[in-house]
């Protein structure tokens, strides 16, 4: 039988078609927002509800947390297990002007809040042109195309050797001085792709190398993306790729958040974009 690990990925890449196919008729905007102050669509929270019911029947999963759920939800009797954290549609702003969203996953072999070195796994789902699932397991990375019949292995992901793409969040005006700075240097060597879902933006980094980043902001100085559901996940995937990641200081996957919804600046990509970044910002 699959590991509790394997059953999880299977389950959401079993889920992702579903949910592609919900989303044309989900578009509308609820009245409700997240614990995190996001604007909730109806698709966020049925892609949640749907990812929960379906989480909730794998044995040896103990705990479901989602960034749009307020608590974690006990789902198993044992109090050692693990604990599913999802983004169930990150970028879900991207829906209405039909550009790529996707699902993130992260395994914590604790319950949270859970420190990044808990993960055991960690991967997303990308709807884009195709639906394709990439997990990162013991310390290998693999690509899946995702479609009714179940996943098809594409093979394993390295980041490339050279970076060519960035994309930082946040408004400029919003940036420290010192991480302007930074940005002025990198964007004489790679070019901007922004596309305002981290799952799109951090897989194009996966394949044409590069940097992804959400910073610390004047008005937000944590940034926008949370630790459990998305930052730490996304850095778990880049560094078994062979990149880095950052809060700005060292690595996402050294933070011990103490709140669920969490948030800290994030950044991921080719091993010498993050240490420029991180000479450059102060200690
Ligand atoms: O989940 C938050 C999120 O949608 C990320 O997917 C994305 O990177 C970010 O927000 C985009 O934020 P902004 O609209 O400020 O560019
Ligand atoms: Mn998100």
């Amino acid at each position: 039988m699959a590991d509790v690990v394997d059953r999880v990925f299977d389950t959401v890449a079993d889920a992702a078609p579903e949910i592609r196919a919900g989303l044309p008729e989900r578009r509308a905007k609820r009245d409700d927002e997240n614990v995190s102050g996001d604007t909730q669509l109806e698709a966020d929270v049925w892609a949640d509800d749907l990812l929960f019911d379906r989480t909730d029947a794998i044995e040896g999963v103990n705990w479901y947390a989602s960034e749009e759920r307020d608590a974690v939800v006990t789902v198993g009797d044992a109090d050692e297990g693990y604990a599913v954290a999802l983004d169930p549609l990150d970028g879900s702003s991207n829906v209405k002007s039909n550009n790529p969203c996707g699902t993130v996953v992260g395994v914590y072999d604790q319950p949270l809040p859970a420190p990044g070195s808990s993960l055991v796994a960690a991967g997303f789902v990308l709807y884009g042109p195709t639906t394709t699932m990439v997990v990162a397991r013991n310390d290998e990375v693999r690509e899946y195309l995702v479609d009714d019949d179940g996943r098809t292995d594409l093979g394993l992901v390295e980041l490339p050797a050279d970076p060519t793409v960035y994309g930082f969040g946040g408004r400029v005006p919003e940036w420290s001085e010192d991480f302007e700075a930074f940005v002025r240097n990198v964007e004489d060597d790679l070019k901007l792709r922004y596309g305002g879902a981290m799952i799109a933006d951090v897989n194009q980094v996966l394949v044409y190398g590069g940097a992804f980043g959400y910073p610390g902001l004047s008005s937000a100085p944590d940034g926008k993306l949370r630790a459990h559901f998305e930052s730490m996940p996304m850095a778990y995937v880049v560094e078994a790729a062979g990149g880095s990641s950052s809060d700005g200081s060292g690595s996402l996957l050294d933070l011990e958040p103490t709140r669920l919804h969490e948030r800290t600046p994030t950044f991921v990509g080719n091993d010498a974009v993050i240490e420029d970044l991180e000479a450059a910002l102060p200690d």
